[in-house]
């Protein structure tokens, strides 16, 4: 499976960047899963906080230690995957409802490393954009936003209701802005280049490094 390679080499490459006695931010999805044990396999002394329930129990079933994040208040490198990576470094995240989490824990991160097979740097951003909003005033909520659908997911672990903005993305930081100040949108799926310090993708049997300096 070409892309189950591109994911593993990927998330390989990413593992090397730590070192122990970093705090590490672990993404979500299944590019995520290739890294938790390419990091367990190193046997660092590291410290992990996790932005899903699923990573949080795959990375202690392979022994890293893992953290509340509510203690965590700086991560030396966050590593996680993305839906699409557009060419000056603006993703689209949260394909799995896990980007409310993962912008916390990419934001505090010194370093916010992307890893993601071929099939996920695209020329331009498009639709859909995940969102995470308020069950309160829900239906206000998405006339604000349309085009947008409620997914037919359960509730984000903090109890936010995901959805997915339908319409164009033709100025990334413009729709941001919109929908970052949009009353009831707890969280976009638009990550912004000043975010992303690197991403690697994985092409066949090695990963492309490309730095995005954020
Ligand atoms: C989780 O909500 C997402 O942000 C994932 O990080 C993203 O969808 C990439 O997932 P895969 O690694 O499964 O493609």
């Amino acid at each position: 499976m070409d892309v189950e390679r591109e994911k593993r080499v990927a998330a390989e490459a990413a593992a090397e960047l730590v070192e122990s006695g970093m705090t590490v931010g672990l993404g979500t999805g299944s590019t995520v899963a290739y890294l938790l044990p390419a990091l367990a396999k190193r046997s660092l002394d590291i410290v992990c906080a996790a932005t899903s329930p699923r990573t949080e129990h795959a990375a202690r079933e392979l022994g890293l230690r893992i953290e509340d994040v509510t203690s965590i208040d700086r991560f030396d490198i966050t590593i996680d995957g993305a839906d699409q990576i557009a060419p000056d470094g603006w993703l689209v995240k949260g394909g799995g409802g896990a980007h409310s989490r993962e912008k916390i824990v990419a934001g505090a991160a010194d370093r916010f490393v992307v890893i993601a097979d071929s099939s996920k740097p695209v020329d331009a951003l498009h639709a859909p954009v995940p969102l995470e909003l308020l069950s309160f005033g829900l239906r206000a909520t998405l006339r604000l936003v349309e085009p947008a659908a409620l997914r037919d997911v359960p509730h984000s672990p903090d109890g936010g209701v995901i959805a997915d903005y339908q319409g164009a993305v033709e100025d990334p930081a413009a729709l941001a802005i919109q929908l970052s100040t949009t009353p009831g949108v707890v969280a976009h799926g638009l990550f912004p280049p000043q975010m992303v310090a690197m991403a690697f993708i994985g092409r066949g049997e090695s990963a492309e490094r490309i730095d995005f300096g954020g």
